[in-house]
């Protein structure tokens, strides 16, 4: 996006008459009443809300527990099971025969499964899992295609208490085998191939190429789901095809019940060292927000199809694909390819077939599209009958207002709301959001805080600033489904979450924020860390520059992030190497070998878009790196700010052009 597009429009958007009536959250004093609520007694607001909308084996009697803060607890005596509230709890109340998932594969195959089936597929496999020995608290690694298979696997380790780490298919075997010994997992669950895009891509050789990296003896099962049928090499004793596990396997499976608290997943994401942080969300308070912000901000009703179109490898695909539309016994798309195949029609071709009623993905799926259907007559939305849609939903990055009008007309009709909901894998649901049948929509804001929500925008010392001003964002008080810590890592967690500078009472979300002075919407401006975001996937600096610094040829490196028009941000790294600066030709091969090595260090998300080669990088006599100013250089911007404290101003320069 180019800068002027950035922030918020003026354009106002309030929800109309209709939709404010049917809206399960209807009108903005039904929303303060519920903010109010939550003021005057904020334990009892959420321990009403946890016993309307979760179903508990034993009722929970203490609500929040402070005396371990910030390893704050909810619901800590209540006992239940996250795959029953998913899955029986609506076999039993007659849904049975109701579609959970429609599975359209990557070459367009449609298969319909229903809460019985869904129920028999997972019990069977969770059977099949206790009889590989895997028990409650083991955890399991996940590395599957978008998949029934996935949501199975996903399903039938909370229905054991087995904990998952769920890792994209798009990472390398070493981002695998880190995962795999950061956790200590005992199975890997994948597959043999995945289709995207018409393409075959490799799964389980990339699990034995992590577990031949040594030090993965804790894995004594590999579960391999055939999808393609392509070649897979099997180990005897350790590998076993997904219908071995199954078979035989009753499909009764009686749910393992655990305390709210038990572990239900870790979610490896990025910070800002090198090492990706395994983030661990709990049952009770997750569930409980899965299913609030998929009724509310969402406003699923029975007869919704519903579509979330993020991976099971990222924390939208747990909390709106494995979790929250099953929890509210909803019927949903499961999709395995990818938007362009076999053309940029896709999407809208499925909203069409399926008649999905809401949609929700991301700005930098949105860009592409509209980049495709400007030049691509035949895939423009308007080719398509899109009227089955009542509800957009954005999320992963700041949303431009271009593309939000873009969306809001040609795929919302003009009469559909955008919900823009901010929150992270850290946060387990939305955090701040519009709901539908409340909020007056400003393309390019999140707006206000979903009920119960308490964020704030302060300084540096964490005073509280007033609307209009930009600062950090923050959330003031803990939240059911709020990260319980670092997997392993305790002390990061404080550090990371709960930093000193706010006396460890506030969370901080790593982003800023400012807030409208006239009606306190939230505006993201982006993070304020070592974080980048591309296509609404979070990439650490420092894991890039490792990677590169890994290579032989690299002396030292410093990545940063500049705009980009489709993918928010891009990867521009700026490269020493151990041997003379190279030109012309050789820079471009030695680039291009050097983005696909940081491809098979991390994975292909990770690779720069760009990189520049100098004889040094611009560092201050100390010796640290300048970095902001290389991001005005990776912007092409000029350099206006002072230089005086640089050993080697002359060096910007040659940093100036692309190789
Ligand atoms: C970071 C979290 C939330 C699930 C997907 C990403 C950015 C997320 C928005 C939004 C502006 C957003 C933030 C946040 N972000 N949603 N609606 N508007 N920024 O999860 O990988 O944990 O990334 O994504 O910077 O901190 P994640």
């Amino acid at each position: 996006m180019s800068a002027g597009e950035t922030g918020r429009s003026t354009h106002l958007y309030p929800p109309s008459a209709e939709v404010v009536k049917k809206a399960t959250i209807s009108g903005m004093a039904a929303y303060q009443a519920l903010c109010r609520e939550a003021e005057q007694d904020y334990t009892g607001y959420w321990a009403r809300l946890a016993k309307e909308h979760v179903s508990w084996q034993k009722p929970f009697t203490q609500v929040l527990d402070e005396s371990n803060a910030p390893f704050y607890q909810w619901f800590a005596d209540g006992r239940l099971n996250v795959s029953y509230n998913c899955l029986d709890r609506h076999v039993d109340a007659g849904l049975g025969g109701k579609v959970a998932l429609i599975f359209e594969a990557d070459d367009g195959q449609v298969t319909r499964v229903t809460y019985k089936d869904l129920l028999g597929r997972v019990a069977r496999f969770a059977n099949g899992l206790k009889a590989r020995g895997i028990r409650k608290g083991d955890r399991v690694l996940i590395y599957m295609p978008m998949s029934v298979e996935g949501v199975v696997a996903m399903q039938a380790c909370a229905r054991i208490g087995a904990i998952h780490s769920v890792v994209f298919g798009g990472f390398s075997a070493k981002s695998v085998h880190e995962r795999i010994r950061d956790a200590g997992t005992v199975a890997v669950i994948t597959a043999d191939e995945q289709y995207r895009g018409g393409k075959n891509l490799p799964l389980k050789s990339v699990v034995d190429e992590s577990l031949a990296l040594g030090g993965c003896d804790s894995v004594r099962t590999v579960i391999v789901y055939r999808r393609t049928g392509g070649t897979c090499a099997m180990v005897a004793g350790r590998d076993v095809p997904w219908e071995e596990v199954v078979a035989g396997q009753p499909e009764i499976c009686e749910p393992e019940w655990v305390d709210a608290e038990h572990p239900l997943f870790l979610l490896y994401t990025s910070g800002s060292t090198g090492q990706p942080k395994g983030v661990q969300h709990s049952s009770g308070g997750y569930l409980l927000h899965a299913i609030l912000t998929t009724k509310w901000t969402f406003d699923l009703k029975p007869d919704d199809v519903f579509w979330c179109t993020a991976d099971i490898g990222w924390v939208t695909g747990h909390t709106y694909v494995a979790y929250g539309p099953l929890a509210c016994g909803g019927t949903q798309i499961v999709f395995e390819g990818v938007p362009v195949y076999p053309d940029a029609g896709r999407f809208w071709r499925m909203i069409q077939d399926h008649k999905v009623s809401i949609f929700y993905t991301a700005p930098t799926a949105i860009r592409s599209l509209i980049k495709a259907a400007e030049t691509t007559p035949a895939v423009h939305p308007s080719k398509y009958d899109l009227s089955s849609l009542r509800l957009l939903g954005s999320v992963g990055e700041p949303i431009n207002p271009a593309a939000w009008e873009w969306y809001y007309e040609h795929i919302g009709g003009g009469r559909c709301p955008i919900v823009d909901t901010f929150w992270q894998t850290e946060t387990g649901g939305h955090m701040i959001t519009p709901l539908p049948g409340v909020t007056t929509l400003v393309p390019g804001s999140c707006t206000l805080p979903f009920p119960g929500i308490q964020a704030a925008v302060v300084d540096e010392a964490g005073h509280e600033l007033e609307w209009g001003k930009s600062g950090i964002l923050v959330v003031t008080k803990p939240w059911p489904s709020m990260i319980r810590t670092i997997w392993g890592d305790p002390e990061r967690f404080k550090k990371s979450y709960f930093p000193q500078d706010f006396h460890g009472k506030l969370y901080l979300a790593g982003d800023g924020a400012s807030r409208d002075a006239e009606t306190g919407y939230f505006t993201i401006t982006g993070r304020i860390d070592d974080v980048l975001n591309i296509s609404g996937h979070r990439m650490g600096t420092m894991e890039i520059e490792s990677a590169l610094v890994s290579n032989p040829l690299v002396a030292e490196a410093a990545v940063v992030g500049r705009p980009d028009d489709v993918t928010g941000e891009a990867i521009c790294a700026f490269v020493v190497l151990k041997r003379a600066r190279p030109a012309a030709e050789e820079a471009k091969n030695i680039a291009n070998d050097l983005r696909n090595w940081v491809a098979k260090e991390i994975g292909p998300i990770a690779k720069p878009k760009e990189i520049r080669f100098g004889d040094n990088l611009p560092k201050t006599r100390s010796g640290k790196i300048m970095r902001r100013l290389l991001r005005s250089l990776a912007k092409g911007e000029a350099i206006t700010q002072d230089v005086s404290t640089l050993e080697n101003p002359q060096i910007l320069d040659q940093l100036k052009q692309a190789s």
